[in-house]
């Protein structure tokens, strides 16, 4: 088979890296891919969102399967313009890929179909919004912009100042561009967040093993969110309970939800939880693997992937036992110093050759490229690599992975320090 993973990220290298380990799959592209997806794939030139030479090289190139990592390609309707040209591609159409584009979508969409979520209210105007939180809100309170800003269009704020700035930067300054046309506004939840990521063909649903983010890019839950600075899987706090309920009330609810709306879901839904004290209610939903989430779960999946995507595709999953190791895994990101503001990029990185030939390690790269000469791994981005280590207890995955965050260096490189530290309070 010839396999095509569109995006460039530390989750696309975990998809490639899942995909190279298929029995299945004699050449893998990747656009545009970067360095370290390189080794293992051939990466071509072609942005993710440039669909029509993306769907020219599908056919050129006779390819079997695509992947599509990424959130901007799913909701701007890369997989039906892929199907368009009977391509066969694993990932959302443009219509169900709004579960992760419009969070009023999917707020109202919980609403309707009574999937446990925080309060809510949308606006189209700032004057409205100003006005609901002069005289309804509560604080904290919890302002969104309604289309993709990067995980960073999220803003708690503490006081009706903050909340007021928050609807002029997203609303009137529109710093997170056309997302911020309409505002959800939010009650603020507290408990422990967990991602769980899932497979969906349209009707039937399978759950992946438990992830937990750190989303903030300082120590201690401090600084401003970013995309994630790491994470571990399984979660020791979504216990059997925990299950239980989102398997009664939130998993297959939304999927049947999404198929009686006429946008019937194929591909992953990521379900980000708050474990509240009653009960999980449901953050967000995006249309894709997280990402650093695919980089702590796909290398613990026992399945060949390509039989996962397939059996999305064909409607088969009910015949399909989704297995995971026993296992544990920790992802630290190192990032560029600054990072998500402003930091800079282009500075060689070294070590990488340490992971070479290891099964419990693994270097995903995020935002990294190769020099000119061809040989030489440089820094190319806010998050640069994803360093993961598997281990037979979350204990044991995190200290291996912090050791192997000292393998590789670089200018400027940055990392939390507390990845996986509730761990040790579970
Ligand atoms: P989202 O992109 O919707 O997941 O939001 C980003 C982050 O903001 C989440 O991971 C939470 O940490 C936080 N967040 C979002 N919604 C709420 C809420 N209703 N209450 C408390 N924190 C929230
Ligand atoms: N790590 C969160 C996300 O992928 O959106």
């Amino acid at each position: 088979m010839k396999v095509l993973i569109v995006g460039s990220g530390g989750r696309e290298h975990a998809i490639a890296a899942s995909v190279a380990k298929s029995g299945k799959v004699d050449q893998i592209y990747c656009a545009p891919g970067n360095a370290g997806i390189g080794q293992i794939a051939q990466c071509v030139p072609i942005g993710a969102m440039e669909f029509d030479r993306l769907t020219a090289f599908a056919k050129e190139k006779a390819v079997d399967l695509v992947i599509v990592g990424m959130d901007d390609p799913l909701v701007g309707g890369l997989v039906d313009a892929m199907e368009a040209e009977n391509i066969r591609v694993f990932g959302p159409r443009k219509n169900a890929a709004l579960l992760e584009g419009s969070k009023a979508f999917s707020k109202d969409l919980m609403k309707k179909y009574h999937i446990p979520t925080a309060d809510y209210a949308i606006f189209s105007q700032a004057e409205d919004a100003l006005e609901y939180l002069h005289t309804r809100a509560k604080f904290p309170v919890v302002l969104k912009a309604d289309g993709l800003a990067l995980g960073k269009g999220v803003l708690i704020c503490n006081t009706l100042q903050e909340a007021e700035d928050g609807v002029c930067a997203i609303m009137t300054e529109r710093r997170f561009g056309s997302a911020g046309s309409q505002i959800v506004i939010e009650e603020f939840l507290t408990g422990r967040e967990v991602s769980v990521l899932s497979f969906v063909d349209g009707k039937t649903i399978r759950i992946m093993s438990s992830a937990q983010d750190h989303k903030r890019a300082l120590d201690g839950d401090k600084g401003l969110n970013t995309g994630g600075m790491g994470n571990f899987s399984p979660s020791p706090f979504y216990t059997k309970e925990v299950d239980d309920f989102c398997r009664k009330y939130i998993y297959q609810a939304t999927v049947d939800a999404m198929a009686a709306e006429g946008r019937p879901f194929k591909g992953v839904i990521f379900f980000g939880l708050m474990l509240t004290d009653d009960g999980p209610k449901v953050l967000e939903y995006n249309a894709r693997f997280g990402d650093p989430e695919a980089q702590v779960v796909l290398p613990r999946m026992k399945n060949d992937i390509i039989d996962v995507c397939n059996a999305c595709i064909d409607g088969t999953l009910d015949q399909l036992d989704l297995q995971f190791e026993d296992n544990a895994a920790v992802c630290v990101v190192l990032a560029s110093e600054g990072y998500p503001v402003k930091y800079e990029k282009g500075f060689p990185i070294t070590g990488l050759e340490r992971f070479e030939g290891k099964t419990d390690y693994f270097c995903f790269h995020a935002g990294t490229k190769l020099d000119a000469d061809g040989k030489t791994v440089l820094t190319n981005g806010g998050r640069v690599l994803g360093v993961t280590a598997t281990g037979a207890t979350l204990q044991e995955a995190r200290k291996k992975a912090y050791e192997a965050t000292e393998w590789v260096d670089f200018a400027n490189k940055y990392m939390r320090h507390d990845i996986g530290k509730a761990i040790e309070e579970a």
